[in-house]
């Protein structure tokens, strides 16, 4: 159904540079070459009646309304297929072109209700214009024929309905779920009268290979399939641009209102990360913004054991720093810190980060990235010379070959997945380097050429490997590292690779991959063209994280896939604004723009901004905090949009550090599990709430606007002020973009962004400066950022973390499509419908040996601890590896991991923990101790909003 603020053109653009002109009835125009007669005619403010054409979509020419007449042409060729050249004359209408056209709306009309007025795509129904559009005035064929009027609805997917009486098999649903989507899930069944559209093997949406992500709802011209949202509350009457709350993908939506109501999330076609696509979290999954359990009253308590106590924002905000305050002059200025989430907008983590250093007085400030990205940071810095992906999602069209480590894309962004297999499927080679079978190992007409099924661990390993085989099979780009690396360190590194050592043959043993495999993947990396590599948490959640990301550099920089197009190293950001979160200086020893906080110039400049003297020393990371707080040292923190008590490692090690502090400060929607251990709970804004703007993977800066208001009367930025003020450091922006001013005055990358300009653009990738006034699509490209780049050795030291006979599995974690990271947001969506629990998969052999069967309870135990969960037999994952998702807190996946991390970053080794897996009969130990903890939780906040109804 029709967006009520997109034009649609009909055909997509032709990406020709040669301009082409011809005569549209009467009005010349010039187009690129390639384009349809129908684009040429929209271009030239002409429309012409179409049904199965929109511009998502390459042209089909089935339902023939688009005719014309094009002179020296015979007959009347359906102007959405039919190309223009040059002086090519074409008539859209005269009265035999009206008199086809009605025909062919009499036969639609003929088969389709009658229901306009009670029909929810009434006024925007492209039937029903096109029906005007051609002066359709009377039906000959009558409505009593045979039709297909009393088809059935199919109900089943919770966010929209199919309803095939009013379908007109125009095929768009099915060429958007191919072309669009690349699930392939609809086809056109049978023939003439009888042909219909059907989901997989004909079963329901819910029951077919539908991912749900609403591709084929949009192109839809009809009500067929439409949104239960909009059936319910009714057409949009006016729209805001925006940016998606979830992954690192950074989709744009229009998000359609009536007054402060969404009634649906459509994705912006003129979004530059996503191009009008999006998945089911983006678009549907907005439910938890009106969700029953969102917390609106800011409150207090002295003790976690207390009744919560709803008070003023005053009082509230009042006793949280006077907490702080005597945290400090009690325990020390250090005693107190901060932690950010990429979950927030980027002018919200700069104001939370600049709080912790000129409020608190000190670095104490981290941000989740740590347990994600922090290895991509340090990783690419040292390398490269900026902690950030180089090059365009839309760059992967110009791969020749894609090479993907330690990431599941369809589950984890699956919109960029969409592009990359449209990518795929036109024929560009598929490297896969996982422990697991992700789907893209094989999908509807994409195959890997080869899947590195390694051992988890291994990664820096396997990288040396592929090394070894560039370097000694002479396929490294001399030219390339000549011109624009540092010789002396490639010397280094090349010796290094070369050494037998690291040849695939002696690393088979711990890698597990075959050492041809390992040669063959080599050489298509090295020679099959453009090659661009895609990585993950599988590579940064390690002991070696930040290794793995160096190896990835090297790879890179030595077959030269770097500066151009079509190449590069690209972290998939998990969270939508972890990018953003890092620039905004969320690390204790880094300030806005990775400048570390020794380096005396760049102190003194916020120093002068900021009117406070800085600490030249790093403050606490986020385990040091929980180290800290166990010692008895860190006594106060500041949590704004994470939970840590959920996402990160070792629960129960987390948990033991929440409890031995005295004051723990919550900013977030609901009584998340952190907050149970909280004694300050303010009440945030969800991303409809609030202007700002969030960072994804590319490095885009997209606007985040507010469409309605918080429920707690505040945006999360004004809480952090409200705070600030009350510390006695003032702070008094007036909107974001005034904090985004600063950001920009201060930063060098930054200095070229503003809210202006990014609602000019529409988005804007950094470094944006002088140099660089519109942004900078792909990074490195005369020069690498700190000038040379830079080789550096790998060595690989195996994790410390072994199997054993107690333990003698690995288990390795990941997302699933539907839910997201700590699940606080999609779990309390329709989303459940797909993933209600995580669960852990087993391969049948463990299985078997074990005596487990599929949705058998087991209870995975490891050196941390032990949860139980419903067990999936699957060959998916290789014998002797685990694999689960840790969306749902009861499930305790974080229970299990270790406090093992990355030598340079501490950042989680959520990978590789060696666990045991037996089948149980009931929850365990820490289950049991959790249910009640919370449910006692549960119950004291009830008792403190009962007090306050009562009051
Ligand atoms: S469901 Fe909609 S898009 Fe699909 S064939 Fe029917 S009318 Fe066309
Ligand atoms: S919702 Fe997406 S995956 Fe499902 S049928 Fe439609 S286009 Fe295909
Ligand atoms: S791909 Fe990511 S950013 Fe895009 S709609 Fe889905 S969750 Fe949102
Ligand atoms: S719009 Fe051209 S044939 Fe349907």
């Amino acid at each position: 159904m029709l967006s009520i603020a997109e034009k649609d053109f009909g055909t997509p653009a032709a990406g020709s540079e040669k301009l082409v002109t011809v005569t549209i009835d009467g009005f010349e125009v010039a187009v690129p070459a390639g384009t349809s007669v129908m684009r040429a005619a929209a271009l030239a403010g002409i429309s012409v009646p179409k049904l199965c054409a929109t511009e998502q979509l390459d042209a089909f020419g089935s339902c023939r309304l688009c005719l014309v007449q094009i002179e020296g042409m015979k007959g009347y060729p359906a102007s959405c297929t039919a190309l223009v050249a040059e002086g090519m004359k074409v008539t859209t209408q005269n009265q035999k072109i009206g008199e086809l056209r009605r025909g062919v709306m009499e036969l639609y009309i003929s088969d389709h209700p009658l229901d306009c007025l009670t029909c929810p795509a009434n006024g925007h129904c492209e039937l029903q214009d096109m029906a005007g559009a051609v002066g359709l005035r009377e039906v000959r064929y009558g409505y009593e024929g045979e039709n297909h009027l009393s088809l059935q609805k199919d109900e089943s997917n919770p966010y929209f309905t199919f309803d095939p009486s009013k379908c007109i098999v125009c095929s768009r649903c099915v060429r958007a779920c191919d072309e669009v989507q690349g699930t392939l899930a609809l086809t056109v069944q049978g023939r003439g009268f009888n042909s219909k559209i059907a989901a997989s093997q004909d079963d329901s949406f819910l029951d077919s290979e539908c991912v749900s992500c609403g591709a084929c709802v949009q192109a839809c011209p009809t009500a067929t399939l439409s949104e239960k949202s909009l059936i319910q509350k009714g057409q949009a009457e006016h729209s805001v641009i925006t940016a998606c709350a979830y992954c690192g993908v950074g989709c744009s939506f229009r998000a359609e209102m009536r007054g402060a109501e969404v009634v649906r999330m459509v994705p912006n076609l003129n979004g530059h990360a996503n191009h009008g696509h999006s998945c089911v979290k983006g678009r549907f999954a907005i439910g938890y913004t009106t969700h029953p359990d969102r917390i609106t009253k800011p409150m207090i308590r002295a003790k976690i054991s207390e009744p919560w106590r709803e008070v003023s924002w005053e009082e509230a905000i009042n006793y949280a720093a006077s907490e702080f305050r005597r945290l400090q002059g009690k325990y020390g200025r250090d005693s107190v810190g901060g932690i950010t989430s990429s979950r927030c907008t980027n002018e919200e983590t700069y104001l939370v980060q600049k709080l912790v250093r000129a409020a608190f007085g000190n670095n104490n400030v981290d941000t989740c990235a740590r347990v994600c990205h922090s290895p991509t940071g340090y990783g690419l810095k040292q390398t490269l010379g900026e902690s950030a992906g180089t090059q365009t999602f839309d760059s992967v069209m110009r791969s020749d070959v894609v090479f993907i480590i330690g990431a599941n894309p369809t589950d984890a962004h699956p919109v960029f997945a969409s592009q990359m297999k449209r990518r795929l499927r036109q024929g560009a080679k598929l490297i896969i380097v996982d422990p697991r079978r992700i789907d893209l190992v094989r999908t509807p007409h994409i195959e890997a050429q080869h899947h590195l099924q390694l051992r988890p661990g291994t990664n820096v390993a396997l990288l040396n490997s592929l090394a070894h085989v560039i370097v000694t099979e002479g396929l490294v780009n001399n030219a390339f590292v000549a011109a624009r690396c540092e010789h002396e360190a490639f010397a280094k590194w090349k010796s290094f690779a070369s050494q037998s050592r690291n040849s695939p043959e002696a690393l088979q043993a711990d890698t597990g991959v075959p050492a041809d495999e390992v040669r063959a993947a080599a050489r298509l990396y090295a020679t099959g063209g453009n090659a661009a590599i895609y990585y993950g948490l599988g590579v940064t959640e390690h002991s070696q994280g930040s290794t793995t990301v160096m190896a990835i550099a090297n790879l890179a920089m030595a077959t030269g896939n770097i500066g151009r197009e079509g190449v590069g190293v690209n972290p998939l950001r998990g969270q939508n604004n972890v990018q953003g979160a890092c620039d905004m200086g969320s690390f204790p020893h880094e300030l806005p723009g990775y400048r570390h906080v020794s380096d005396p110039i760049s102190r003194q400049l916020f120093e002068q901004e900021w009117g406070v003297g800085l600490l030249a020393e790093p403050g606490l990371r986020i385990p040091n905090m929980f180290e800290a707080a166990l010692d008895g040292e860190f006594k106060g923190l500041y949590i704004e949009g994470e939970d840590i008590a959920q996402s990160d490692p070792n629960t129960q090690h987390v948990t033991a550090a929440l409890t031995a502090m005295e004051c723990i400060v919550v900013q977030d929607l609901f009584l998340n599990e952190t907050a149970k251990f909280a004694h300050v709970f303010l009440p945030g804004s969800s991303f409809l709430e609030k202007d700002g703007t969030f960072t994804n993977a590319e490095r885009r800066i997209s606007p985040v606007r507010k469409v309605m208001s918080a429920p707690g009367g505040y945006a999360d930025w004004e809480i952090t002020q409200l705070l600030s003020n009350a510390l006695g450091y003032p702070m008094n922006y007036a909107h974001p973009s005034d904090i985004m001013e600063e950001i920009a005055r201060l930063t060098p990358t930054f200095t070229g962004v503003s809210f202006d300009k990014i609602s000019r653009l529409g988005s804007i990738q950094w470094p944006c400066n002088d140099r660089a006034p519109q942004g900078t699509p792909i990074m490195h490209v005369e020069e690498f950022v700190r000038g040379k780049g830079r080789f550096l050795v790998t060595e690989y030291v195996p994790t410390r973390e072994k199997v054993n006979a107690k333990y003698p599995l690995i288990l390795t974690t990941g997302r699933i499509l539907s839910q997201y990271n700590v699940g606080a947001q999609t779990r309390r969506t329709a989303n459940n419908t797909w993933h209600e629990e995580d669960r852990v998969e087993l391969h049948p052999h463990d299985a078997e040996e074990r005596g487990v069967k599929d949705g058998d309870w087991v209870g995975v135990q490891s050196r941390a601890g032990e949860t139980v969960m419903r067990a999936v037999i699957t060959p998916r994952v290789q014998p002797g590896l685990v694999y689960t998702t840790f969306h749902f807190p009861d499930s305790g996946a974080n229970v299990i991991t270790t406090d093992n991390s990355d030598w340079a970053t501490n950042c989680p080794e959520y990978k590789v923990t060696a666990v045991q897996v037996t089948r149980v009969t009931r929850p365990s130990e820490w289950q049991m101790r959790y249910r009640s903890f919370s449910q006692r939780q549960e119950a004291l906040l009830r008792q403190g909003s009962d007090v306050a109804d009562v009051k």
